[in-house]
């Protein structure tokens, strides 16, 4: 919900009647919150609510997903380097740490997509860890480039096609919004001059579809809807995203991390600075390359701390980053609530005196404690709680 973006053609009013050719267009508003919250209007050439057949399916590790029994309170590192890339953006999801609030997953594709999905569940935010693409909406034509954020809203169907047909995703499921923080905006709802970002960082749909056979097919069109964390397939006899215009607030967005404009201070700001997106008792944060604290004795590297309202997540994507050893690209650290976390031995003395960093990463702090899945348990490294333990020769790496 960034800001009213129009694509093709709308009538002068809505709810009028609206022609193409001799042909009444159906309009369909996408409205939240009942009737109170942001909303879009579409003009379909074909109703969209012609299905034909209604069949469920699952994908196992995705939807369903199974919990561990027992998850012992201790800090964690889930390997997702180690996930074997397999199947398209839908098929190939895997989730990993789950609350009532949000759904953490990743997922590594290596085909082209096929059908279209929607989430009814809720907004997901997804992270493009290697590489651009495209994402087709009933919204229509969306590039997106390697580290972009894509939002997508709740039940809007969609498919992403990875340039080469193969690429790597984080992917936050909220249950609601996931959207702009309140702090960012004035009460005229537009972006702050002192937000991290501004609206010409944010990009909407180009064009809108246009049916073509040898992009979608020819014969039935299948929509995988997900609600209440299960799948049903909606069989369409005709392409169902053809649409005269559209215009509102409710459209998928893409955004870079590299956009995103980093804060320092004097001494070591806490995270909430690297604020970038907002759930339901959720953040998305930013970890971007940036010049660190300039106080002649300040310590860069993030001190110590317990949190204890917040369980915490860590995907790290690139650079060194300052505060973790045995950590690598891919890597995602969880600390949880009620257990303290710092930098490794050692780093904390190593970054005094450097300037910048090169770090990138995504953070999520959530206020209910995350469960791991099952799946995310056969890929943890359970050495990782103990690797704060100061081996013989490293000392505590303090002075001077
Ligand atoms: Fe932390």
């Amino acid at each position: 919900m960034i800001h009213r973006h129009q694509l093709g053609q709308v009538p002068a009013k809505p709810h009028t009647a609206f022609y193409e050719g001799d042909k009444l267009l159906m309009e369909q508003c996408v409205t939240r919150e009942g009737f109170e919250g942001p909303f879009s209007i579409l003009y379909y050439r074909i109703p969209p609510t012609d299905e034909t057949r209604v069949e469920q399916m699952g994908v196992p590790g995705f939807c369903p997903f199974e919990m561990v029994e027992e998850q012992p309170l201790h800090r964690r590192h889930v390997k997702t380097q180690d996930i074997r890339a397999d199947g398209d953006f839908l098929t190939a999801r895997r989730t990993l740490m789950v609350n009532s609030d949000v759904q953490i997953g990743v997922c590594k594709a290596n085909r082209p997509a096929d059908r279209f999905f929607s989430n009814a569940d809720g907004d997901e935010c997804w992270f493009a860890y290697d590489r651009g693409g495209v994402v087709e909406s009933v919204y229509g034509i969306l590039p997106y480039r390697k580290h972009d954020y894509v939002l997508i809203p709740k039940a809007t169907p969609y498919r992403i096609h990875p340039e080469g047909g193969a690429g790597t995703f984080l992917v936050f499921e909220g249950r609601g919004y996931i959207d702009i923080p309140k702090q960012w905006r004035n009460k005229a709802g537009q972006i702050t001059m002192y937000a991290p970002y501004t609206h010409r960082d944010f990009r909407a749909p180009e064009a809108l579809l246009r049916f073509d056979e040898k992009k979608h097919g020819k014969g039935l069109y299948p929509l995988v809807i997900k609600k209440d964390d299960r799948l049903t397939v909606h069989v369409y006899e005709h392409f169902p995203y053809e649409l005269v215009g559209w215009d509102g607030f409710v459209y998928p967005v893409a955004f870079n991390i590299h956009d995103y404009q980093p804060r320092t201070g004097l001494i070591h700001l806490p995270p909430t600075i690297h604020l970038t997106f907002a759930g339901n008792d959720f953040v998305i944060c930013s970890f971007v390359p940036r010049k660190v604290d300039y106080h002649e004795k300040s310590i860069p590297c993030p001190y110590g701390h317990a949190s204890p309202d917040c369980d915490e997540i860590l995907y790290y994507v690139d650079g060194t980053f300052t505060s973790r050893k045995g950590i690598e690209s891919q890597s995602i650290s969880l600390h949880p609530a009620g257990v303290p976390h710092g930098p490794h031995p050692g780093t904390y003395a190593k970054s005094i005196g450097t300037r910048e960093t090169q770090e990138l990463a995504v953070m999520c702090d959530t206020l209910k404690p995350l469960r791991l899945t099952k799946f995310a348990d056969g890929i943890e490294d359970k050495d990782y709680h103990f690797s704060w333990v100061r081996r013989e020769n490293e000392g505590m790496g303090l002075s001077k």
